[in-house]
Parts: structure tokens; C-alpha cells; sequence
């Protein structure tokens, strides 16, 4: 098959790499001519692993290429992607579709008969009509389909996610774009993947709804083991304990700082707007919503709590300031939250990130970023981990009790185990436990 992929973005990127990697003839399209420059030498504008290696790979093969000319790379596409970002609207929340509607726009007078347009980008339900509205308008004679295929990506594990997903969601209203579909995800259907094919409003409607189920999750889990301290018990138990019954599910059970990232926070918002201008209100993501939001900031108060409320003048070492592990990626992090609360309560904040201390530095003042943890933990009050980097699941106790002032490790992944920190004379706050 022909692909066009429009964006060169982190979904973009991922996916055009992938389905170049499965044997179809992928051209990336990307306004940003840095960028495009950028891919052409070979140098890849985000983080994520394995992901240079398999560009290289395919643009060596053949199979893959970049360019910034959308219309030169339209003939005798059999589908064309939109995976463009939609942004959170300043103001109400609403999903930005004017980049979707701009693809759509320009594409129009030039889409080959039969060429499949997909909506990879999450878009809110209807978005799918609108671009066929936009290309009928331009097109009126065209015989043309509109299709959605929403993705499943985490960050740090896409190429995992995009080869052996779960499942593939197709929102297809004709048979064609379902055949092509299918046919682009063939390499796939050999092993335990399902493709799922569903309405296009069905489809885009799903990527919100496993968001949304996946943060209630994570805030659920937290709420839990906010009352596990309380009451004294371990949520890790009680995690294990409810996670195990296969109803449930153990993953995305793990408490923490609260969710962050370029997902989860964007998508509740946006589908609470989708519920309101239907008005089928959705509470529990209401609650879900509130909760994240009040969490982070709870954090930074935790760590405040920890030691001993009295933080004017004290200094603190953050471990980790990305949303999550192999990422360099700060969008909504805990970690923000958790830094301005500190430094609202006086404290100097130290920070060590393997990958995030770049664009950290884009969005937080103040902070003095450290060439590794021990350095970070040089002079400082508390150590601090917000981010679960394997570089920080097995710290030298010795050399961190000698950079601290206080052995005091306040610890929000729950990554050790407290009677072996407590083992060498530090303090340890956890959550949940
Ligand atoms: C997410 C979805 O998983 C993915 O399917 C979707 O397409 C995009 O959004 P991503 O944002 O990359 O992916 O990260 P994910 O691994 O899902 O983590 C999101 C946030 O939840 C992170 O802040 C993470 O730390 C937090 N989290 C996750 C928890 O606090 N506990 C968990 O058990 C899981």
C-alpha cells in the first residue's frame, strides 16, 4: 500500500515507521522544515526507544521518506493519514481541529479517486463527518472514503504498542475503507491481535472512553492509597489484591504522583466537552478530572509534610521531572505542580532528569539542574522521586547519605522496599504504605 502520513509529530513519526517496517511505501509530511530537514539527515526530532533505528532502517530500505510538500506526495496514495496534534483549545478545553481541518482543506482538490483519508490524531466524535463535509465541498464529484483508526501509543513503549497492540480500532462507513484498512493491518492479524471494525463515530468515541477508563484507574488506585495511609495499610497489597481478579486488571494500578503526559489530561478534558454539548453528563470523569488536579499539588505538600512542615529555606532533590519514565517529554508532569508548590513554601529545588532536563528548562524557573542524583542530592534536605527512572531503582545509599543533610527519601512511585531504605538509617515516605 501507498501511505501518506500528514504530521511528523510522535504519533506521526511512530506510525509511519511502523507501517514502512510492515512493508508499505510511507511518505511523513510535516510543514515544519527544520524538522523534515532534521528526519532527512537522519536525526530524529523526539525521544522514544528504538525509534532511530527503525527510520534509518526503512529509509534505507526504501520504504520510507520525508517530505515537506503534502500535494507532491498525494498521487497514488491508497490512504492518506491526518496524525497532526490537536491541542487543548486555550480557554474551554475543547480539542483543537483546526490543523485536522487544514490537512483536510488542502488535501481536497488533489486526493486520487478511492483514497482512503484516516484520522490517526485523537479527534472528538464527529470530526470524522466534518473532514468529509470539507472534502465533499472542495471535491463534490470525488468518490472518496473517511475513516478512523485512532492509536494506542504510550510514549517510551510506541513501537511496542503499534506492532503488538491489543486490538485495532477501525471506524469505517464503507466497505472499501474497511478493505484497506484491513490490508494496511494485515501484518498484524496473523497473531493474537482482533481488529475491530465499528462506526467511525464508534471509533473515535472508543479512544476517549479507554483514556478516560484508564485514568479512572490511576485516580482511583491514588484515592485508595491516599486512605491506605490513613488506615494503615499497604497499597501495593491492596493493588495486588483487587488487580488479580482478572474483572479488574493489574496494570495501570500503580499509585503515584498523579497522571500526567500529552494524553490523558487533554483527553478528559476534551470528552467532558463532548458530554457537555450533548448533554450526557460524565461525573465520574468530573471526579477523575478533579482529583489528578488536586493530587499534584498534594504531592508538593507531602514532601513539605515530610519535613516536618518547615520548608522555608530548606532545599529538596527531585529524582525524575518527566511525566513518566523513557521520555524527555514534561507536558502536564506532576513534576510541575510539585516544583511550584515547593518553591511556594520557600524551598530550593535541585533536579536531576535522564532525559527531561531540556525542555524542564522551557517551563520551570529556578531550578538547578544536575549532571546525575548524587549531585542533585548534594546540600539537600530530601530526596525526592516523582519520576521512575531505572537509574533511580537502585540508589547508592552510602553516597546519597553523604551528598544529604537529612536522610529523608520521600519516594512517590513506590519503587523501594521501606525496611531496606530504613536498613541504612534513612527516613522513607511512600504512598500509600
Ligand atoms: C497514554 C495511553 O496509555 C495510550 O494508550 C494513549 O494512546 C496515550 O496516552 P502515555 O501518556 O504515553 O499513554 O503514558 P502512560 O504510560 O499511559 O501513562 C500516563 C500517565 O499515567 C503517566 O503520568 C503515568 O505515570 C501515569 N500512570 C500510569 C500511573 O500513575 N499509574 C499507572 O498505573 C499507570
Amino acid at each position: 500500500m501507498r501511505i501518506v502520513m500528514i504530521g511528523s509529530g510522535y504519533v506521526g513519526l511512530v506510525s509511519g515507521a511502523c507501517l514502512a517496517d510492515f512493508g508499505h511505501h510511507v511518505c511523513c509530511v510535516d510543514k515544519d522544515a527544520s524538522k523534515i530537514e532534521a528526519l532527512h539527515q537522519g536525526r530524529i526530532p523526539i525521544f522514544e526507544p528504538g525509534l532511530d533505528e527503525l527510520v534509518a532502517k526503512n529509509v534505507a530500505a526504501g520504504q520510507l521518506q520525508f517530505s515537506l510538500d503534502l500535494i507532491e506526495a498525494l498521487p497514488n496514495a491508497d490512504a492518506v493519514f491526518i496524525a497532526v496534534g490537536t491541542p487543548s483549545r486555550r480557554g474551554d478545553g475543547h480539542a483543537d481541529l483546526s490543523y485536522v481541518y487544514a490537512a483536510a482543506r488542502e488535501m481536497a482538490p488533489h486526493l486520487d479517486a478511492g483514497t482512503v483519508v484516516v484520522t490517526k490524531s485523537t479527534v472528538p466524535v464527529g470530526t470524522g463527518d466534518e473532514v468529509e463535509r470539507i472534502i465533499r465541498e472542495a471535491a463534490p464529484d470525488l468518490s472518496f472514503s473517511v475513516a478512523s483508526n485512532p492509536e494506542f501509543l504510550r510514549e517510551g513503549a510506541a513501537i511496542e504498542d503499534f506492532k503488538r497492540p491489543d486490538r485495532v480500532v477501525i471506524g469505517v462507513n464503507d466497505d472499501h475503507a474497511a478493505d484497506v484498512l484491513r490490508e494496511i493491518y494485515r501484518p498484524l492479524l496473523g497473531n493474537e491481535t482482533r481488529l475491530l471494525a465499528m462506526s467511525r463515530r464508534a471509533a473515535e468515541l472508543t479512544k476517549y472512553a479507554a483514556n478516560a477508563f484508564l485514568a479512572t484507574k490511576i485516580s482511583f488506585i491514588n484515592e485508595i492509597a491516599d486512605l491506605c495511609e490513613r488506615v494503615g495499610a499497604d497499597v501495593q497489597n491492596v493493588a495486588k489484591g483487587i488487580g488479580l481478579d482478572s474483572r479488574i486488571g493489574a496494570r495501570f494500578l500503580q499509585p503515584g504522583p498523579g497522571y500526567g503526559g500529552s494524553c490523558f489530561p487533554k483527553d478528559t478534558l476534551a470528552l467532558l466537552k463532548t458530554a457537555q454539548d450533548y448533554e450526557a453528563p460524565l461525573r465520574i470523569v468530573e471526579a477523575v478530572v478533579a482529583s489528578n488536579d488536586g493530587r499534584k499539588r498534594s504531592m508538593g505538600r507531602k514532601v513539605i509534610h515530610a519535613l516536618n512542615g518547615q520548608s522555608q529555606g530548606k532545599t529538596v532533590a527531585l529524582l525524575g521531572l518527566t511525566f513518566k519514565a523513557n521520555t524527555d517529554d514534561m507536558r502536564d508532569s506532576p513534576a510541575l505542580a510539585i516544583v511550584r508548590t515547593l518553591q511556594d513554601g520557600g524551598v530550593a529545588v535541585r533536579a536531576y532528569d535522564p532525559e527531561g532536563m531540556e525542555q524542564a528548562a522551557n517551563v520551570l524557573d529556578d531550578v538547578t539542574y544536575c549532571g546525575d542524583a548524587y549531585e542533585a542530592m548534594e546540600g539537600a534536605d530530601a530526596a525526592v522521586i516523582v519520576t521512575e527512572w531505572d537509574a533511580f531503582r537502585a540508589l547508592d545509599f552510602q553516597r546519597a547519605g553523604t551528598a544529604l543533610n537529612d536522610k529523608l527519601l520521600v519516594d512517590l512511585r513506590n519503587l523501594y522496599d521501606r525496611a531496606d531504605v530504613e536498613r541504612h538509617g534513612f527516613r522513607y515516605v511512600a504512598v500509600g504504605r
